[in-house]
């Protein structure tokens, strides 16, 4: 079990109703997780569609409605506390999963899989720093 990650507070979660950061994965491939709110806690999934890789949190939030994450390309819906989708076009789907842990009022990174980066979406200048950049060889 490696060093745990203080991620945001589980009110916040629920008070924004989605919270979106960007992690490294064990293959150096940057990838975004998305909290969102389930029951008294918070669960943790890839912010992608497992229809197209359509991304649910374009940087103002996850559309979500009455517990289910909603895709906004073809709108299936994703159970927020299960992962699973049984609608449209991403039926008998489930999101990969990220584990984070709940202790007390926070929420913390426990998963040792993945690198924690930073807040919010992936931006430009995290390939900067990627063992596969190419994005600065001269011309
Ligand atoms: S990309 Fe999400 S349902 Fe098609």
């Amino acid at each position: 079990m490696g060093i745990r990650m203080r991620l945001t507070a589980v009110e916040t979660v629920h008070d924004e109703g989605s919270w979106l950061f960007t992690v490294r994965d064990r293959h150096g491939e940057l990838e975004e997780i998305l909290l969102v709110p389930c029951e008294d806690g918070v669960e943790a999934w890839v912010n992608r569609c497992t229809h197209e890789s359509q991304r649910f949190d374009t940087g103002n939030g996850a559309a979500i409605r009455e517990g289910r994450i909603i895709c906004p390309k073809h709108g299936s819906l994703f159970d927020s506390c299960t992962g699973y989708c049984d609608n449209g076009d991403a039926a008998e789907t489930t999101l990969p999963s990220i584990d984070v842990t709940v202790d007390g009022e926070a929420v913390y990174l426990t998963d040792d899989d993945v690198t924690y980066l930073h807040d919010g979406g992936i931006d430009e200048d995290d390939e900067d720093d990627g063992p596969a950049s190419t994005s600065h060889l001269s011309f």
